[in-house]
């Protein structure tokens, strides 16, 4: 981009939780200029101060309110491309990318739904990584008796039991005894069984970028030192050669559009993923501290169609803490962030 050259307007959508903040504090750090838009669905709202301008969506569960809102918006500011940050939203928006390319001129940042189908369910996922011939934690339905038996045997215990439509680690049961799968069966939930893959201390999240020719530009992980309510509270980044090496054989065989988060543990069968998120997620702002910027990728690749070249990824560690922002009864910031 030539010096001088206007910022390039993108919106961010859900800034009211921790991916769409992440996603605001990348495109900040960008080399590229950009002028931020986000979006939310109420005030008082963190991210919404955080942005240049903020705007107030429909519910995306009425999608036809959503996406006219969204148009108007993205019209309005000019927006060239449009970056998810809560899942529900990027279903929506993976769903209506031609739409809302050829209604507001802005591209969509996500992969297609036929990759969301795969790794928004934990089962779908599993049965990927195995026809794909890469390392899978062996798996059964729970509702499949047959198949959970054939697990037992072949792997025995412990095995962990966990929601296939999961979040932030909600709904993960232990299970080191067939008693143990009862009270999980009587929640009457859909869940897969797995293996439970071991070490607990070496799970390691990897970032691949993927480009819209379906090329992937290097990778970036880190270790999960400490995980809070699912999320990781210390990163150790640095570079990781064997589980990088099977993130990128995830990310060439389910081919995502944009940025694709892989969670590994390293066993002594070597990396075996149990999760992928063909999304902006929560450590999209500490991997772009260290050098790897999905964001900035993302608009050299789909709009200013720019060569990306492979980043160069410094070592380090992030650990993440709580901060508050303070409103008044009519919703209007007090006095800036709290420390
Ligand atoms: N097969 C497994 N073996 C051991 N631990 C697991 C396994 N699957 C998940 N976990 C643990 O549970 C956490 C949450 O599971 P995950 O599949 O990432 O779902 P989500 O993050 O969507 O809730 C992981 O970060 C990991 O620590
Ligand atoms: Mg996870």
């Amino acid at each position: 981009m030539s010096a001088g050259a206007a910022p390039v307007a993108v919106l961010v959508t859900g800034v009211g939780d921790t991916v769409g903040q992440a996603v605001i504090k990348a495109a900040r750090a960008s080399s590229i200029p950009c002028r931020v838009v986000g979006t939310d669905r109420a005030r008082p709202c963190v991210g919404l101060e955080w942005v240049d301008a903020g705007y107030l969506l429909p519910h995306c569960s009425d999608g036809p309110a959503y996406l006219t809102e969204l148009v108007r918006v993205c019209r309005k500011e000019a927006v060239r491309l449009i970056l998810p940050g809560s899942e529900k939203e990027l279903e929506l928006l993976s769903r209506h990318a031609a739409e809302i390319a050829s209604e507001a001129g802005a591209t969509v940042a996500a992969s297609p739904p036929t990759v969301l189908r795969i790794a928004l369910d934990k089962l779908e996922t599993c049965r990927f990584l195995e026809r794909a011939g890469l390392a899978f934690p062996r798996y059964a339905p729970l509702a499949a008796a047959e198949e959970v038996e054939r697990l037992v045997t072949e792997v025995g215990f412990p095995l962990v039991a966990k929601p296939v439509h999961g979040t932030g680690s909600r709904g993960l049961h232990r299970v080191d005894a067939w008693a143990d799968l009862e009270p999980v069966r009587e929640l009457g939930v859909e869940m897969v069984v797995q293996e439970r893959l071991e070490p607990d201390d070496e799970e390691y999240s990897v970032s691949v970028f993927t480009l819209s020719t379906g090329q992937t530009v290097g990778a970036v992980s880190y270790r999960r030192d400490q995980l809070v309510a699912g999320d990781t509270f210390r990163a150790r980044v640095a570079r990781h050669h064997d589980v990088e090496a099977e993130a990128l054989r995830v990310a060439a065989s389910l081919r995502p559009l944009g940025p694709c988060n892989v969670q590994l543990r390293r066993t002594s069968r070597g990396p075996i993923t149990f999760e992928i998120n063909p999304r902006f997620s929560g450590g999209t702002s500490m991997r772009a501290r260290f050098g790897y910027n999905e964001v900035e990728m993302a608009i050299r690749d789909l709009v200013l169609h720019q060569p990306v070249p492979e980043p160069a990824v410094s070592s380090g560690t992030a650990i993440r803490y709580w901060g508050e922002m303070y409103f008044d009864d009519a919703g209007q910031p007090l006095d800036g962030p709290g420390v």
